[in-house]
This record gives structure tokens, sequence and C-alpha cells, in this order.
């Protein structure tokens, strides 16, 4: 497993690549799937977890197969994989969260996330398979593609999906989302979080940014909303990802950066200076 990126929800989810030596650990999540998820991942029941074939989801290389994970204390608790024939501008894609932490945004994170690897490799769009009455993954797939079209395809459901080649600023609902996840402003009731929307201003930066330098005063108080940030920390370097937040307690200290933050791919941040900040804090008490 190769942990790719803090993507900051509240309860310490981080993403991660599958690798080859996973099988003990996607062998025990699908074993805690119910059979309700395993039906609508899998098209049918599984008596035992090695039915869903685990060595060939992790028959991966990084190209034209790639899967995609949410880790929650060393668990996995999402997968969205992509495989396509070598070279193809398509891929078929597939997504699974663990039932308790589904409907929290997970799956939204994972396929974005995954979107970015497959236009890497050169794929511009996804085919997906589901079942008719399956509204989550609809909703899924419709929150990525809000102009994708579903046909009946031999008693299930299919859809092309277009994979953004930017990815678009986010619209209020998605800010909201995005900022809802955030642990720093958990102490925020909705309405005040949704008050606080506009005073967060949305930045493109380009790779090679550096976005903080380690003992420089912070000036602003940052959430990731796509593309990756390396953080420079004195254990090592990390990754941010989209919904990651640096500079709450700096900036509510006026204190020094302790880390430095450089984009890795372009990223889209949304941002608080310092009297935007005052408010925040009024608001979060
Ligand atoms: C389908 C699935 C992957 C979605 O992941 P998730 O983490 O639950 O979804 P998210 O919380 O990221 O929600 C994504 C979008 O779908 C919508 N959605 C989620 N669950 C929904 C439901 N039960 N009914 C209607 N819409 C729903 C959300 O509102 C959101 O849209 P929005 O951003 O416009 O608000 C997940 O429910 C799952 O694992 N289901 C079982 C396996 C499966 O069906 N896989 C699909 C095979 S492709």
């Amino acid at each position: 497993m190769v942990a790719l990126a803090d993507i900051g929800m509240e309860e310490g989810i981080v993403l991660g690549r599958l690798e080859g030596g996973d099988g003990e650990l996607l062998r025990r999540f699908f074993g805690r799937l119910s059979p309700q998820s395993i039906y609508r991942r899998f098209f049918s029941p599984l008596a035992r977890p090695e039915q869903a074939h685990p060595e060939l989801l992790l028959d991966l290389d990084g190209c034209n197969r790639v899967a995609l994970v949410g880790l929650h204390r060393g668990e996995i608790v999402g997968v969205a994989r992509y495989h396509r024939e070598p070279g193809a501008g398509s891929a078929e894609v597939a997504v699974v969260i663990a039932d308790e932490y589904q409907g929290r945004g997970l799956g939204s994170r994972l396929l974005r996330a995954l979107g970015e690897k497959a236009r890497e490799a050169g794929v511009d769009h996804f085919t997906v398979t589901t079942q008719w009455d399956n509204r989550a993954a609809k909703g899924l797939i419709k929150a990525f593609d809000p102009d994708v079209r579903f046909r009946f395809d031999d008693g299930v459901v299919k859809a092309d999906v277009a994979i953004p080649a930017a990815w678009p600023a986010l619209n209020a609902r998605e800010k909201f989302r995005l900022l809802r996840s955030v642990g720093d402003l958990a102490a925020l009731g909705d309405d005040d979080l949704r008050r606080l929307l506009p005073s967060f201003d949305e930045t493109e930066v380009e790779p090679g940014t550096v976005v903080e330098a380690a003992g420089r005063p912070v000036r602003q108080y940052l959430v990731v909303a796509s593309g990756n940030l390396s953080e420079l920390r004195p254990d090592g370097p990390g990754c941010l990802g989209p919904g990651a937040a640096r500079g709450f307690a700096a900036m509510a200290s006026r204190g020094v950066s302790p880390t430095t933050l450089v984009v890795e791919r372009p990223a889209r941040l949304l941002v608080m200076g310092r009297s935007q900040f005052r408010a925040l804090r009024s608001l979060a008490g």
C-alpha cells in the first residue's frame, strides 16, 4: 500500500494506492461488506470474500489497471478501481465504500482522485455499469459528470462518464461538503459554515509554488480542493490531497508555519486571509 494523501476527513481517512501485496487487507474489507453492497459491486451474492477474486483486483500496473483506497486506522474503507485495454481512451470503473462510511463523500473523493490518475494515463472517460435502482451509484456518477446519460443494456444500466480535463471551480454545495469534512471546522454548525462560504477565496496554484515556508509567519488558512501538495516535515515528506487543511493553529496564534508546503500537481485551494479568519474564529467560539 502506498499512502498518497491525507484527505483531511474528520475521521482521519487517508487516500492510498492499492498494491499487489495488499491481498489480506482487501479480503478483510470484502469480508466486512454487507450482502447488499457486495451485490451492488459484483452483481452477484458472494458467500466468501475469496469469491470477489482479490487476486484479480490486485493485478495492477499503475497505468492500465489502477486502484485507490480510503484507509482508516490501517483498514481499507473504500476502493475505486479502473481498468482498460492498454492505451484505450476509456476505462471501466467500479467503486465500493464500506457500509458505515457510505454517504459521507468518500466515494466522490476516491472517484475524483481516480479520475485525476486516469487523465494522467490518457483516459478521457470512464464506462460504468450499475443496477437501475442503485440510486447511490447513479448519484455518485451524476455528481462527477452532471451531463451523464444512463442507458439500459441487457438488464443493467450503463453510462459513459466524461473525466474533466481540468477540475472546474467548486459549486456552493461541493464547497460546503468539502469544508464540512474538515476537522478544524467541525465545531461550526451547518448554518454558520454556509455563512462562511463566501469568505473562502478559491485559487488555482501551479506545481512548484511554495505555499507556506517552515518558520515563516502564516498569513492564510487553506483547504485543498483538488490536486496535491507535498508537505516537508521533520519526520519526512507527506502529501496533502483534497480536504486536507493547514494553518488553523498558526493563524489563531499568529504563529509560524511548522512545515513547508509545495504544490505538486496543479491545485485548487480554498484560502482565508486574516480578516476572514477572525470572522471564522468568532463563529467557531
Ligand atoms: C455507490 C457508492 C460507491 C457511493 O459512494 P458514497 O461514498 O456513498 O457516495 P458519496 O457520499 O460520495 O455521494 C456521492 C453523490 O451521490 C449521492 N448519493 C449518495 N448516496 C445516495 C443515495 N442513497 N441516494 C441518492 N443519492 C445518493 C450524494 O448525494 C452525492 O451527490 P452530491 O455530491 O450531488 O450530493 C457507495 O454507496 C457504495 O459503495 N455502494 C455499494 C457498492 C456500489 O453500489 N457500487 C457501485 C458500482 S459502480
